[in-house]
């Protein structure tokens, strides 16, 4: 045990080094050109090009080396020398053989006047590995250009050649070092456009141009404050209405995370500064978005977008939900960093868009409120931008843009441009080799989140009974996704047995004959991967008869799919009104009761932490084949308060006319907000009519209310499913009114927990089983034995409407649009 706490400390010690060292990349080329002296810049030591290191070979026919006569004094040396092609010439930068992969290139150009040269006036192509990376280009002031680009074999040559009319070319320096691994990723990124959102695919295999790196309400950063030497201006200049933010700042260094954003994707200095919604605007105007306005050219081309956010603003988790829009698309709606987060406030994400520059030459960035804020947490956040421009365009010839653009990119990139520029760092030659453990990517690029929380482990033998094998390696429960295709014939329409926020949901039988349904997101969306990830940790803790249990999932090709076993009679909502089932009996409706109880009750005391479930409807308790109640749907479910808190502190979320009112007015989610929805499925169960049926007059609206009041008079009776006439005896309904009614109490405090709701309901079993010495049965219509007059029963109330099939579907229609990606509708 000692040993084991030991190690433990000494791991998040050594995480803690290493999140303090500096990032070394594996190949790294720091040039100084057309200087027979090193030069350093913002401490790094930039080599002169003609010591000809072995590594860097310059193939140039006809190149001088030019000097300014007359810098001015606060130019940095670096700038004082320049090295000047006048034909076509290239650096060939060989990589160490495991150093492929992801680059940085910067290029620096600061003009000046030579003897022979006016470096103002060069024209010239820049080309690497075959990408164009400018054309046409020539600068006035001084200009640091970025490139991420790939490099896949062993070299990376980079070539000038100058424009006809001008007749050279010239670079000051060359800086090519590795990027961090997974700083760009393939299939990382969202698709914004008109099409709705997709996956973007091949990201790494695009040259990307940084166009603009914002601290957002922050200071600018120079490359003495960050690991990657970069430079991250102001966002002032490009706020819409200045008045609509307020800068938001924190003094608690980011709680930086294995699977969210590292100190390499952006320092601690982006994610302590933000800006958010100037709330004293609220009640003024209404609710807003806050806005900025990236100029980036008019031409058509492709922009990578990565926005950085780090919860600054929130006393507590679950509290910030806010939209965001790029170019007026709805980029990411019902952001909720705590989730992409792992429940870790304060710590840093990003998350990468890709979309298409519009005529107006600007990239509008939105953050805005969300639909599920409470009123009184209305807000929105940004930390950081960066925009880079997708260089897709191969070699010299295959190109047809503007021949100004350049012109164009080199005035908006001003802002971008680096005047001071320095650069230099002192540590060439790191000894420390970066050993962190890298986890798998981050979480909110990935298509799909790894699940670091299977690691192997033994969750997926914890089944109580049930057949859930785990058919992954190492005991995981991963499925490969044509083992998904197989059991669903490849996602055959016919075999569609329900459909929610987060997708499709299939009915499938494994490979070992195990019938499964199978949920799966939209491929390539990451809508729902929240509640994804929360159904997976949730399941890793969890095995029980009376939960539904995960057979597994794929993460696989940007897929999101969670395979459950296959409950054959689906949610106890469909035997309950609907004319599709024949209605069950009170026997059978008690014992779904006892069982679902038994399962709520698990979750809330068996498990480690206790879960609270948040979503308990009538559509998310399942029937097995032999209607056996089983919980279902735990995508919204969190964990329940640590030992020394009483509630845990939390957006709204959940159904609607199950609400905990408690939870709706405070915003404290405790246990006891499940006992609250459970008591509205007991009066649905009893009443056969749904939670709320906005067609019945106005004081059945709410089932809650209503059965409350017929509860209260001690008229029960008077509403229950005409089909339960003559069922129930009057001590199991005195028992179960009660119990229902206790659920539905006003405060939390004053609700049973779900261990007295089930010993109630098995209690109201056995009362309705107990021989015919109990004091009155249904059929006498005999009373007596009562504390109070309970009416007598079993009149149908002329309330038939309850037959109607399912009047709620209309609602759920307005409820989904509310709670969209939250609730996932009838299935398996
Ligand atoms: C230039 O810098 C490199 C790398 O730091 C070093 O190896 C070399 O000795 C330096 N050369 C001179 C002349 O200072
Ligand atoms: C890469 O290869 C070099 C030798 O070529 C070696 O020193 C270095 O440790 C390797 N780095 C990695 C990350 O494997
Ligand atoms: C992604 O890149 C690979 C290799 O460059 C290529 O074979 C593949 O066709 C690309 N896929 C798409 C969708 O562009
Ligand atoms: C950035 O680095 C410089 C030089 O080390 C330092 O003076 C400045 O305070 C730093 N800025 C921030 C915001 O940390
Ligand atoms: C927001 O409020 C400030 C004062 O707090 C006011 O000066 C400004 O005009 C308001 N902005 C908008 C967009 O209404
Ligand atoms: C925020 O901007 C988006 C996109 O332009 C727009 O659809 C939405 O209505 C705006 N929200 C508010 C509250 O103005």
């Amino acid at each position: 045990m000692a040993t084991q706490s030991l190690y433990l400390f000494s791991l998040t010690l050594l995480s803690l080094l290493y999140l303090a060292k500096p990032f070394v990349p594996t190949n790294q080329f720091l040039l100084n050109c057309g200087s027979h002296a090193n030069a350093s810049l913002f401490n790094r030591v930039f080599v002169y090009d003609s010591a000809n290191p072995s590594s860097v070979s310059l193939s140039a026919d006809r190149s001088v080396s030019v000097t300014d006569r007359n810098p001015s004094p606060n130019s940095p040396v670096l700038y004082r020398t320049a090295r000047v092609f006048t034909a076509e010439s290239s650096y060939k930068f060989i990589v160490k053989k495991n150093g492929t992969g992801t680059h940085f290139v910067r290029l620096h150009f600061s003009p000046f006047r030579a003897r022979n040269f006016d470096l103002g006036s060069a024209k010239f192509n820049v080309v690497a590995n075959g990408f164009l990376l400018v054309r046409g280009f020539g600068v006035s002031n001084t200009v640091l250009k970025e490139y991420i680009l790939e490099i896949d074999g062993e070299f990376l040559e980079i070539t000038f050649s100058p424009v006809s009319d001008s007749g050279f070319a010239f670079v000051n320096a060359i800086e090519v070092f590795t990027a961090p691994k997974d700083f760009i990723i393939d299939d990382g990124a969202r698709l914004v456009n008109n099409n709705g959102i997709e996956n973007y695919k091949n990201l790494t295999s695009q040259v990307l141009e940084t166009v603009h790196r914002i601290n957002v309400g922050g200071l600018k950063l120079t490359p003495f404050n960050d690991t990657l030497w970069r430079t991250w201006i102001p966002d002032d200049g490009f706020l819409v209405f200045k008045t609509a933010a307020k800068q938001a700042v924190t003094t608690h260094v980011p709680n930086y995370q294995t699977g969210g954003a590292s100190p390499e994707i952006a320092p601690a200095n982006v994610y302590m500064t933000a800006q958010q919604m100037n709330r004293d605007n609220l009640t003024l105007n209404g609710i807003f978005n806050v806005t900025w306005d990236f100029p980036v050219g008019s031409f058509g081309a492709s922009y990578l977008v990565r926005l950085h956010f780090c919860d600054i603003v929130s006393p507590a988790l679950n509290q910030l939900y806010f939209n965001v829009y790029i170019n007026d698309y709805a980029a990411y709606r019902d952001l909720d960093l705590s989730m992409l987060t792992f429940h870790v406030l304060s710590s840093p994400v990003y998350l990468d868009f890709v979309v298409d520059s519009e005529d107006s030459g600007v990239i509008h960035v939105s953050v805005g409120p969300s639909d599920l804020s409470t009123p009184s947490r209305i807000n929105a956040i940004l930390n950081g931008a960066e925009i880079m421009r997708l260089v897709n365009v191969k070699g010299l010839h295959g190109e047809s843009k503007k021949g100004n653009v350049w012109i164009f990119v080199g005035l908006v990139v001003g802002g971008f441009v680096i005047v001071c520029l320095g650069v230099a760092a002192v540590l060439l030659i790191f000894k420390c080799k970066k050993k962190k453990p890298k986890p798998p990517r981050r979480v909110e690029s990935a298509g799909w989140t790894p699940l670091r929380v299977f690691g192997g482990s033994s969750y997926s033998r914890m089944s109580e009974g049930t057949a859930t094998t785990s058919p992954g390696p190492n005991g995981s429960l991963r499925i490969p996704f044509v083992d998904i295709q197989a059991a669903t014939n490849n996602f055959d329409k016919s075999l569609i047995i329900g459909m929610g926020g987060f997708g499709m949901v299939y009915k499938g039988v494994l490979k070992d004959n195990t019938k499964v349904a199978v949920k799966r997101g939209v491929p390539g969306s990451r809508q729902g991967l929240p509640e994804f990830q929360t159904e997976i940790t949730v399941f890793s803790k969890i095995r029980h008869r009376h939960l539904v249990s995960l057979v597994g999932y794929c993460e696989e090709q940007s897929e999101m799919i969670l395979v459950y076993e296959y409950m054959e009679n689906g949610p106890l909502k469909n035997h309950l009104y609907g004319l599709k089932h024949p209605p069950l009996s009170w026997k059978q409706r008690l014992e779904i009761c006892i069982g679902s109880a038994r399962g709520l009750h698990y979750l809330h005391t068996g498990s480690a932490q206790g879960i609270i479930h948040r979503d308990i409807k009538s559509t998310n308790i399942l029937l097995d084949e032999n209607f056996v109640a089983k919980v279902a749907d735990f995508g919204l479910s969190r964990s329940g308060p640590c030992l020394n808190e009483t509630h845990v502190s939390t957006g709204v979320k959940g159904s609607f006319g199950y609400l905990d009112p408690e939870y709706f007015r405070r915003q404290q989610l405790t246990d006891k907000s499940d006992v609250y929805s459970f008591g509205v499925v007991l009066f649905e169960v009893l009443c056969a009519r749904p939670a709320v049926d906005p067609l019945l007059a106005r004081e059945q609206v709410n089932l809650a209310e209503w059965a409350m009041q017929w509860q209260k008079k001690g008229m029960l009776g008077k509403i229950i499913d005409p089909n339960l006439v003559g069922q129930i005896k009057p001590s199991c309904l005195k028992k179960y009114g009660e119990t229902a009614e206790k659920c539905l109490a006003d405060y939390g405090v004053d609700r049973p927990t779900m261990g007295d709701v089930l010993w109630n309901l098995e209690h109201a079993l056995r009362l309705q089983e107990s021989g015919p010495d109990e004091p009155c049965d249904a059929e006498d219509g005999n009373m007596n034995g009562m504390d109070h007059p309970t009416p007598s029963i079993i009149t149908t109330s002329g309330n038939n409407d309850t037959e109607k099939d399912d009047p709620i579907g209309s609602l759920d229609l307005t409820t989904g649009q509310i709670f969209s990606q939250l609730m996932t509708k009838d299935g398996r």
